[in-house]
């Protein structure tokens, strides 16, 4: 079973990311053959700055290997190291109607808020499907959002097969339903949209001011407290023995405990739970050499495949 995932290098992750979107993936790709790529030709929709964008391409990589990606047993490698994928998405282009591209909800979105849209932001669903296409995914987890991106790779494959013959694997989505949603310091879903996280590899100072300033209720210090309905309980939690949780329900429920010791507590646990992928991360990060031979090795397997899959794609089509 081969499961594919890919990841836009979109900044600095927080524990929302970390939680809700690395951490599961990485479990899952444990269970086969595992390909994860950072889609940095994704990335281009938005018109990065190219500095800004090699940088974060860069700094995606670090941040996977950091929180125990094993370049071994996942072929982990750069979008744009495959060529090949572009092809495949010119030749999925000419079995995509318009219309259904225009179906697509985060074109509409872009369009209901004014934007102009690029062709690039237009047929990134085609470029997508030709990311998972063209390395016969079985199994594609992503979050819900992604839902309809996976629909569109189905139908392309479906109808590319029903017209030129068996060539592509109809992948199927994964997309995990017990994931929480992690709330940001404000109590909201944390997201750098909201300006509301804790980032995973930031400065120990930094990081407590953070976390001191999680919003809480205004009961004294005295007071019985409730950790069910309290946000540094929650990302307590998330990180926590259950033993280690139950003794702070315990010292919340007793009172003569206030939210400025659940914050310590909180920032200590933090620090003891991402200091190992820190200390990993500032490892990694005094040899750039070799995170580019990382990805180098990754790109070469991945192309072995993708040759493999665009040999059959173009003799299909009437190319050879
Ligand atoms: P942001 O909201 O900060 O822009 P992204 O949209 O780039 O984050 O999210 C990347 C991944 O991290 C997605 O799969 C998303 O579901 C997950 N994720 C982001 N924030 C949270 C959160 N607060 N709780 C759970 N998962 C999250
Ligand atoms: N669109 C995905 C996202 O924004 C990233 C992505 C690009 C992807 N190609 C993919 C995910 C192929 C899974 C499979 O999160």
């Amino acid at each position: 079973m081969r499961i594919l995932s890919g990841f836009q290098p979109s900044g600095t992750l927080h524990i929302g990311n970390y939680f809700g979107a690395m951490k599961p993936n990485l479990e899952f790709q444990k269970l086969g053959e595992s390909y994860l790529f950072i889609a940095d030709y994704h990335a281009l929709t938005t018109n990065p700055d190219p500095a800004a964008l090699r940088e974060r391409v860069y700094n995606v990589a670090l941040d996977f290997l950091a929180c125990g990606l094993d370049p071994e047993h996942t072929v982990f490698f750069r979008q744009s190291d495959v060529p090949e994928v572009v092809e495949l998405m010119w030749i999925l282009n000419n079995i995509t109607t318009v219309g259904f591209l225009e179906r697509a909800h985060s074109y509409k979105d872009k369009i209901a808020k004014g934007f102009m849209p690029n062709a690039g932001l237009f047929t990134y669903p085609v470029l997508m499907a030709a990311d998972i296409l063209l390395y016969q995914s079985d199994l594609v987890p992503v979050g819900k959002d992604q839902k309809q991106h996976l629909e569109i790779t189905r139908d392309l494959a479906i109808r590319f097969n029903e017209r030129y013959g068996e060539v592509f694997t109809v992948p199927e989505g994964h997309i995990p339903e017990n994931i929480a949603v992690i709330p940001g310091i404000d109590g909201q879903k944390m997201s750098k949209s909201y300006n509301n996280t804790i980032p995973m590899f930031g400065e120990d100072k930094a990081i407590k001011k953070l976390v001191m300033s999680i919003v809480t209720d205004s009961k004294g210090l005295e007071e019985p407290k409730d950790p069910d309905r309290c946000n540094v309980a929650r990302l307590y939690k998330l990180m926590a023995s259950p033993e280690q949780y139950d003794a702070l329900c315990a010292k919340y429920r007793a009172g003569n405990f206030g939210y400025g010791h659940a914050k310590l507590a909180l920032w200590e646990l933090l620090n003891d739970y991402f200091r190992p992928m820190r200390e990993r991360r500032a490892e990694l990060a005094k040899d750039p050499g070799a995170i580019e031979e990382i990805l180098k090795r990754g790109a070469d397997r991945a192309r072995e495949t993708a040759r493999a899959t665009m040999e059959r794609v173009r003799r299909a089509v009437g190319l050879r």
